[in-house]
């Protein structure tokens, strides 16, 4: 599971499937299955992570597997081992899942070479986050009950997001029309040729959206680059109650996390009732269940 990328529309559609029913599962008192009982999974990541690590423990661990979280931090990766020699490293420990997380594009493709294992990509650098984009894309489809045809409007650091990617090719597949928003030193050169309409103003790209998906500015991703001040960038691309009064009366707001608040959303959107934050974080075990699940179809033996 590299990418969004690659997908036909019945996958996407089937894990999104599967995904309401770990979350009928994962709202029971009793939350454990036994598919992935006897396997092992390893977390292996190379940026810091609150939502996606701990939900690919949690789901883990709902459907039985014994979950390993290796901490890149104290690993011989310090002491210079590539990643490659960790992977092959791990490989041998045969585990039947490998989750990662690193700063470079098509790093988690490179280790999943040099495995016998299946591999699913949690970020990898600004290329892809699948899971997160199936979880966003459940949130949307469980509130709105569908994604045909509805509006989402990408909002702010374009260029750095993976989450962005992933939305793209996600939404744009199952039928939604996708607007990108955001200033232009932080739009992709070649954005519109992914098919989605682009806008450097929140007035004009919010105008009859029903869905807002805000992003965080990746300073740390800007190496180099021109960083915007925080107080110009909320003024202009700032989710607040204004701007949120330029999109459709019952837009719903959305965000991957980790949220910078007061830098790309003010807090009293990013907490109020048109606010879906919360509930991304919950579908966002149930997706990695979903995945987990239909990769164990395909380990040997299942
Ligand atoms: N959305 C997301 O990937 O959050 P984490 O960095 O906390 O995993």
């Amino acid at each position: 599971m590299l990418g969004i990328e690659g997908l036909s529309r019945l996958d996407m559609q089937l894990l999104l499937d599967m995904a309401d029913e770990a979350v009928e599962v994962s709202r029971q008192v009793e939350k454990k299955k036994t598919t992935l009982r006897g396997r092992t999974q390893v977390n292996l990541f190379f940026e810091p992570s609150t939502r996606t690590q701990s939900s690919f423990e949690i789901a883990g661990k709902r459907l039985g597997a014994d979950v390993m979280n290796m901490s890149v931090g104290s690993s011989s990766v310090k002491k210079g081992e590539t990643l490659i020699d960790t992977a092959i490293t791990l490989n041998a420990m045969r585990p039947d899942i490998i989750i990662v997380r690193h700063h470079q594009a098509g790093a988690v493709k490179l280790l999943a070479q040099k495995v016998e294992c299946s591999v699913v990509n949690a970020g990898d650098g600004a290329h892809e986050h699948p899971t997160q984009a199936l979880l966003d894309a459940l949130t949307i489809r469980r509130r709105r009950g569908r994604i045909e045809g509805l509006v989402v409007a990408i909002c702010g650091d374009i260029l750095h997001s993976r989450v962005a990617r992933s939305n793209i090719i996600l939404l744009q597949a199952l039928g939604a029309r996708v607007r990108c928003i955001g200033p232009s030193t932080l739009l992709p050169a070649g954005i519109a040729g992914l098919g989605v309409e682009v806008f450097t103003s929140m007035r004009e790209g919010l105008a009859g959206a029903d869905i807002i998906m805000m992003l965080r500015l990746q300073r740390e991703r800007m190496n180099g680059s021109f960083v915007p001040s925080v107080k110009e960038y909320f003024r202009f691309f700032g989710l607040d109650e204004e701007k949120l009064s330029y999109a459709k009366p019952d837009a719903l707001v959305m965000h991957p996390g980790p949220m910078n608040r007061g830098v790309e959303i003010a807090s009293d959107v990013a907490d109020g009732a048109q606010s879906l934050i919360r509930e991304q974080v919950e579908m966002g075990v149930a997706v990695r269940m979903a995945v987990l699940e239909a990769l164990a179809r395909h380990l040997p033996n299942s």
